[in-house]
Formats: C-alpha cells, structure tokens, sequence
C-alpha cells in the first residue's frame, strides 16, 4: 500500500516528559486532590512516561504535599521532576520534595522579560546558571527552560542554552510558551539551538493554534530527543502537545520508539477525564468517541469488509485500547444494519433487512440517536417478533428522596423474572441511588455494569425534557444502549435501564 512513511526518525528514541500534574492541572477550573494526583502518576508510570512533573512545590502547599507524595512512590519506570522558577526558595521547596530532576524556568524573550520579571538578559542568564548550580550541587539533575522560546532571539536562546550547558545543566528545553510557531520553523529553531549545545534537547508546545503535536514532531524531526506532553492535551489555555497524538504518530508515521505501552492511552485519558471533569469532544483523535466509530454506507461496509479501508491502518483501535465502533443512523446502509442485528442473533431476510433500513433512517431523520434498543424494537415490528422478547424486569414503583439533610436515596419495586422485590439505596444522586438499587436487585443472577451513560437536555428550563442514554454491558461484553426522553431525569434514567436490561438479556439467555 503506498503511504508516504517520514523516514527521519526510524528506530530512534524519543522520551516522553508528561506534565499532566503540572502544565494539565493549570488548565482553569481543573484543580486535583493529592489522593487523585497519586492515582494519575501511578497510571502514567504503567503507561511508560520517562518522567513526570508533579508539581510546582513553591506554588502552593498542595502542589509541594503532591510533589514530595509522588517523588516517594515506588515507581517502576518513571522519574519525577518539581517545577521551579530560577530563584533559590523555588528550588529548595523541590529539593526538599526529594524529586529525581528540577526543571527550571526563565522568561527570555523581551517582551516577557521587560514586562514581568523585569530583568536584564545578562540577569536573566545569571540566574539561570545560579539555579542550576545550586540544583547540581544537590547531586540532581535538571532540566532549564527558556520560557517563550519562540519569541526569543535565536542568538540570545544559544547563549543562554550553552552557559547553562557549561555549569552542567543536563537537558534544555525549548518551550512555545503561547503557541505561535510553525512546523517549519520550529525544525529550524531546533537546528540552530542544536548547532550551539550538545545536551538533549526537550520540546514544550501549546495548542493555541492546534499545532501542538505537529511542533513536537517537528523539534524530533530536527534532533529533539524528549517531548513534553500532556494527558487529553490538558494545559493552559488552549492546552499542550496530547500525548495520544504526539506518541502514536512517532510510533505509526515515523517508527520512532517510545516506552509508552501504546495499548493503555485510552485507559489512561479516561481516567484523567474523570478526575479533571475535563470531557473530550467525540472527535478528539485517537481518545474520542468517535475515533474509530463509522456511520456512512460507503465506510461502515468498509471497515466491515477491511478495517483498513477507512481507518489509518497504521493505528488499529487494538493498538491505543480503543474499541470500533459501527453507528446506525442516516447514513447507515445495510451490512452496518444487516451486521448490528447479527451480533444480537437477529437473522432478517433480505426484504425485512430493507424494510429495518428504512425505518431506522426515519428514526435518525427525527434527529435522533438511534439505540440498539431502537435497532431491536425496529426489527420486532419487521419480523413481527415482538412477543419474542421476555422482560426480565418489570417496574412496579420507584420512589427517591433528596435534600440537603439526607443522602440521596431510592427505593424500587420491581417483578424481577417474576419474582416481586422491593429494594433500597444509597448514591451520591437520586439518579445514582436508583440505578444502584436496581442493580442490587439484579444481582449475582444478572452481572451487568452500566459503561456509558448521558444526560441531554432536549428543551430548555426546568421542565425539560431530558433524553438519557444508557449502555449496558453483560459478563461476556456484549452492550446494549437504550434511551428514554421524560421530563423527569431520574425516571428517564430507571427506564432506560430497564428497557437496556430487558433487550441484553433476552438476546444473551
Ligand atoms: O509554557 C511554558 O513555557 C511552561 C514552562 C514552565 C516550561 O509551561
Ligand atoms: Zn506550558
């Protein structure tokens, strides 16, 4: 297959610095208690990041707790790097945190330097060795950052690059502090910054012009040997390189090397996305919803027939631990249908096939999302097959309480294959202690875990109406979705599941 493969930087090894817990946690509103911040190193250390900035020890007491937290954990791969910037409390406060690597910073382009720090480049300079002095003094190694490189003269950034080499800085690192640099000069600028030190040399780039990830590769592309990233392109502002999208291109369009373990990236960006409440769009590559999912005719028989056809190739959703996807709605042609059916042993002739095609377009038409719950009822009707299905849960009351006093809890009665139980419980919701309750009550006999769920308002005000989707998933990981639009969240939600329940389990028994 041709397929125009960058040559320039097969077999070589590229590092992956992750500031998740630094640059990601400044994104504004993201704030990460210690107890979560321990969790994501621990997951990054499982994913093979060379090195993990935890934190800015000086900036505040949590960041200094979570530092010197994480610098103690006994991680198999991994070092951990504090953030610092070139004055002596900062670096103590790191020291201090016991951290593998300090990883100092200065602004040196003049437009941050005369109007923040307020310092001459020679001061500017003079601290930075300062700094790195101190840091190597204390036996440990240190990373210097020129902050806002790309806005900083190149003869100026060697300078102070090749005085820090001198005073044995061990890694510089060139940083595009607001995003404004092109592939093209970013391969130039490291060039000439290599033509001047002989350290590594480390990329930091944001995503204010969604380059992010193209500047990273650029910098290996011209002799950077370690790529600051960040989970879910998490950072200030618009974000920094995401680390999905820098490792898997160096992987699969350069056959660059990484310790990342490639097969955990969609593990490890969901957990992230929980703890920050940061959702990815369904497009974001390789992470979002819709990475690998197909609707249209022409690609879902693709990828049916060949995966290859319209996915990379290159990059499998095996490969990042995604999972693909095929969706029906308008676009949809027949084998997605024909193949959607199957998998839930669902065998229409050729007319029903036609007649359930039909249907489940007027169904996207309305504008709404078609379920496997759709799909199953649609079929029904078709194949005039709808005593077929036996319902394993048949609702009799729900009630919930809420308030500012009590927890939030649910009680439900139910005939749970034809046996009537009342149970109760518990949630940090009433939508959460109702569907907790219902899968008490189905319990050992029926092991299902609810995988996604989504609430979205159909009108507006507090009378809406609220469409819930909920996907249900069996022992055997076979998942079935359903949606209920109500006025009331909870109940759109209970039945929602029921219908889910009731459509999984008479397809698997
Ligand atoms: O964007 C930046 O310049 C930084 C530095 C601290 C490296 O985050
Ligand atoms: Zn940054």
């Amino acid at each position: 297959m041709a397929f125009y493969f960058n040559e320039s930087l097969k077999g070589r090894k590229i590092r992956i610095f992750d500031t998740t817990l630094r640059d990601g946690e400044q994104t504004p509103g993201v704030a990460l208690t210690i107890d979560e911040k321990v969790c994501i190193a621990e997951k990054l250390d499982e994913l093979g990041v060379n090195v993990i900035e935890a934190g800015f020890p000086n900036a505040s007491e949590g960041d200094m707790a979570a530092t010197r937290t994480i610098a103690g954990l006994d991680l198999s791969t991994a070092d951990v790097c504090g953030l610092a910037r070139v004055v002596k409390e900062d670096v103590d406060a790191c020291i201090e945190c016991d951290v593998d690597m300090v990883h100092i910073f200065v602004s040196t382009s003049d437009v941050q330097r005369i109007h923040t720090i307020k310092k001459t480049r020679e001061e500017v300079s003079q601290m930075a060795v300062d700094a790195v002095e101190q840091i190597k003094d204390c036996g440990v190694k240190c990373m210097f950052s020129a902050m806002d490189a790309t806005r900083t003269e190149l003869s100026y950034l060697k300078e102070i690059f090749s005085r820090v080499e001198s005073v044995g800085c061990d890694v510089i690192n060139v940083p595009d502090t607001v995003g404004v640099i092109v592939p093209s000069e970013m391969y130039k600028l490291i060039k000439g910054i290599n033509s001047a030190v002989k350290i590594p040399i480390d990329v930091h780039c944001h995503d204010d012009f969604g380059l992010a990830s193209a500047n990273s590769l650029a910098a290996c592309e011209a002799g950077a040997s370690q790529v600051q990233v960040t989970v879910n392109g998490l950072g200030e502002r618009a974000g920094n390189a995401d680390i999905a999208q820098v490792v898997m291109s160096l992987h699969s369009m350069y056959g660059a090397r990484t310790t990342i373990r490639t097969e955990r990236l969609f593990e490890t960006s969901k957990l992230v996305e929980r703890y920050t409440d940061v959702k990815m769009p369904i497009t974001m590559p390789i992470i979002g919803d819709n990475a690998f999912a197909h609707e249209s005719g022409i690609h879902a028989h693709g990828v049916i027939v060949e995966s290859e056809t319209f996915e990379p190739g290159i990059m499998t959703p095996e490969m990042v631990g995604h999972k693909r996807r095929i969706v029906l709605g308008k676009h949809t042609g027949s084998h997605a249908v024909e193949q959607a059916l199957n998998v839930m042993d669902i065998q229409p002739n050729r007319e029903q096939l036609r007649e359930i095609l039909s249907r489940v377009k007027q169904i996207a038409d309305k504008g709404k999302r078609v379920t496997d719950s759709d799909l199953i009822a649609v079929a029904d009707t078709v194949m005039g097959q709808v005593s077929r299905r036996e319902q394993v849960i048949a609702l009799k009351e729900v009630s919930v309480m809420t308030g500012n006093l009590i927890t939030p809890t649910a009680a439900i009665k139910a005939i749970i294959d034809d046996q009537e139980q009342l149970a109760a419980h518990t949630g940090v919701g009433t939508v959460d202690a109702a569907l907790k309750t219902l899968e008490s009550m189905l319990g050992e006999r029926f092991k299902v875990k609810i995988k996604d769920f989504r609430i979205e308002a159909i009108s507006g005000g507090s009378d809406a109406l609220a469409e819930v989707t909920i996907g249900v998933e069996d022992e055997t990981g076979r998942m079935i979705t359903a949606s209920v639009a109500r006025e009331d969240i909870v109940m759109a939600s209970v039945e929602a599941f029921v219908v889910a329940i009731n459509h999984l389990l008479s397809i698997s028994r």
